[in-house]
């Protein structure tokens, strides 16, 4: 049995459904979230659902929870990798977080559990995902109204680019390395994805430039790019949650820097065709701009 976890989530949702997808796998997934009866139930804010939800699991694909304080987050993963090993998994597959992304605030728990990982008494495969295309999306999404209405896109990223890869990319990856690893060990062949770390960085970066461009193509209207200090994007910050607020500010930081752009990957041993950052982000914009026609003429509906 393949064991998915986080599946009400964006990414653990799109594993789970590739791997069924797939055919031929024994598959099922696991959440915090509903009453267990469509998945099984995995909190990992409640270590004992987890020996259960892990019970016949041989291989489990298990989706990082990172949407919480640093030591919450270590709890959590720190109770996922003790409850595998006591339910007998035999191979683990994590998503962490990009070489690229080391100085990122949320780089700490990734590696903080790829530790835990590497000392546990089963076979680990670390998929290390950029950061989502998905993340300037939302920045561009954030600054179209303003681009509609005034043909500026103001953003706090310098001149520096990131990295991004399509989370559905990122899911497709995980399918294969899951698919694989449990053919591997049903088998009982070679464990192909065993002890590997692979760097899933994006092929493709975007930076303020090119989101003022993307919002400019979708508009059909010049948009000019104006960086904007971090200290002049904190007070828009104001209504995240504290430990959200320092993340972002961490990200924008670390691209203004020019840090997160990605010099190798491991993505295209595994997609042929990784979908172009610029698409997903000019997509997520274009969805926007119809499902709110009114933030064409400048009005500012879309968030
Ligand atoms: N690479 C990036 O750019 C990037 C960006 C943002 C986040 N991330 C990380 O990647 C993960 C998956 O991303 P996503 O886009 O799928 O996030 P998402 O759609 O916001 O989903 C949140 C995820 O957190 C899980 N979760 C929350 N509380 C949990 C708990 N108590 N126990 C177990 N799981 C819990 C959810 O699983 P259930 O509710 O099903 O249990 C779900 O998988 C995030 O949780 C975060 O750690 C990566």
């Amino acid at each position: 049995m393949i064991v998915v976890t986080g599946v009400s989530g964006e990414l653990g949702g799109a594993i789970l459904g590739g791997l069924r997808a797939a055919g031929g796998l024994e598959v099922t997934g696991a959440s915090s979230s509903g009453d267990g009866t469509l998945v099984r139930h995995a909190d990992f804010d409640r270590p004992q659902t987890l020996r259960r939800a892990f019970e016949g699991a041989r291989v489990l694909v298990f989706v990082s929870a990172g949407y919480a304080e640093d030591d919450v987050v270590l709890a959590r993963h720190g109770a996922v990798v003790r409850a595998a090993a006591e339910a007998g998994v035999e191979h683990v597959i994590y998503t962490s977080l990009a070489g690229s992304a080391e100085r990122l605030t949320i780089a700490l728990a990734h590696r903080w559990t790829e530790q835990r990982l590497a000392e546990a008494p089963f076979d680990v495969t670390v998929l290390r995902n950029a950061l989502y295309a998905e993340i300037p999306a939302g920045l561009a999404l954030a600054g179209l109204p303003m681009a509609a209405d005034s043909g500026v896109f103001a953003a706090p990223l310098g001149a520096g680019r990131v990295s991004v890869v399509a989370r559905q990319d990122l899911a497709a990856v995980a399918v294969r390395v899951a698919a694989e690893a449990w053919r591997d060990v049903v088998s009982g062949g070679d464990r192909r994805h065993a002890g590997r770390t692979y760097e899933l960085e994006g092929v493709s970066a975007v930076g303020g430039q090119d989101l003022a461009e993307v919002l400019g193509e979708v508009l059909g209207r010049p948009v000019a790019y104006q960086p904007v200090p971090l200290g002049a994007a904190r007070p828009g910050l104001a209504g995240l949650e504290a430990y959200q607020a320092g993340h972002t500010i961490s990200t924008f930081s670390n691209i203004g820097a020019g840090l997160l752009e990605a010099t190798r990957s491991d993505l295209p041993a595994f997609l042929h065709a990784p979908r172009p950052a610029r698409d997903v982000i000019a997509a997520a914009v274009r969805a926007a701009v119809d499902a709110a026609p009114a933030a064409q003429a400048g009005v500012g509906q879309v968030r």
